[in-house]
């Protein structure tokens, strides 16, 4: 294969948590993305040469995309460089992963323009050097789902270790992003550092009980499993008429609703598109009767994640 001298990429949003796996679960979306374009230069190092949609650094070392592209680079010590345009419409601050899309889509990029010496770890490894710029800590339920598309479970981060999950064919999505920001680091700053053990005990249940029911396509078991007693409690009072809209969720046919991410997003999942609108509308009906700005989305599962355009 002759190598390529650009790239362009669609980096999709992601939902990080699935309510009862904190900073282990995620899963990828179709419909919500950034787009990037990465070009090799005879220059050497790593440039953002321009960013669209929202205004964030161009210097690499405070960029997520440039920090995760500067980790692979320093790794594979190319001949050349490498330029990166970044498209950006997933919001920073959304809770759908925006900064892990640009810390996965740089180096999802320049490794395909080096023809692939990294494997799809590696490059979440990469890409954490990035997302911590974000959130001030090493996690990887963001990026390992934008990466390896579909379910994922990270389980661990050191040494880094992901197992990918299968997803039943009728789960779609629906994501609502209240209109206002909250820093992932101050959303973690809320949560206790110890726990109940009964908390424990219904969490670790319910993350087990969820990848069954992912293998099984046990919808009924999905439903059971999808709570959150340890996360939700402490974040929920961020987020604007939260308990409501999970009450219209939940009566709208949803399998489960709960905080995306480190928030503001919501998300529910559901079982087929019928459904989907559905709670879309439900949502949709009360968030508007709101003075809250909103954007509401229902995708399907990408079980491919980063895809070349
Ligand atoms: N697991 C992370 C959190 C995802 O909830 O803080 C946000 O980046």
């Amino acid at each position: 294969m002759a190598s390529l001298p650009y790239i362009k990429i669609f980096s999709p949003a992601t939902v990080a948590n699935v309510s009862c796996g904190f900073d282990v679960l995620g899963y990828c979306l179709d419909s919500v993305g950034d787009e990037m374009i990465v070009r090799k230069s005879d220059h050497k190092g790593i440039r953002i040469t321009k960013i669209e949609g929202f205004d964030l650094p161009l210097e690499t070392e405070l960029n997520v995309a440039g920090v995760s592209a500067l980790a692979l680079y320093n790794d594979a010590k190319p001949e050349c460089g490498f330029d990166i345009e970044i498209y950006k419409h997933i919001k920073p601050g959304s809770g759908i992963g925006s900064s892990s899309a640009s810390a996965a889509g740089s180096v999802f990029a320049i490794n395909e323009l080096l023809e692939r010496p990294y494997n799809k770890t590696e490059l979440t490894a990469f890409a954490m050097k990035g997302e911590a710029l974000a959130s001030q800590s090493e996690h990887a339920d963001n990026l390992a789902p934008a990466l390896f598309g579909g379910f994922t479970l990270v389980k661990s981060v050191s040494p880094l270790n992901i197992i990918e999950l299968p997803s039943p064919r009728d789960l779609y999505t629906v994501i609502l992003h209240p209109q206002i920001e909250i820093k992932t680091s101050e959303s973690r700053a809320l949560l206790p550092k110890e726990i109940l053990l009964s908390h424990a005990i219904t969490q670790w249940s319910n993350v087990g009980s969820f990848v069954h029911a992912l293998h099984t396509e046990d919808y009924n078991l999905l439903q059971e499993s999808l709570k959150d007693v340890v996360v939700e409690p402490f974040r929920k009072a961020l987020i604007p008429h939260f308990e409501d809209m999970k009450t219209i969720a939940l009566n709208s046919g949803a399998l489960g609703f709960g905080i995306s991410g480190s928030g503001p997003s919501v998300f529910a999942l559901c079982k087929g598109q019928e459904t989907a609108e559905k709670v879309k509308d439900g949502l949709h009906q009360f968030y508007s009767k709101t003075q809250i700005e909103f954007e509401l989305h229902l995708s399907k599962i990408n079980t491919e994640g980063i895809k070349i355009l």
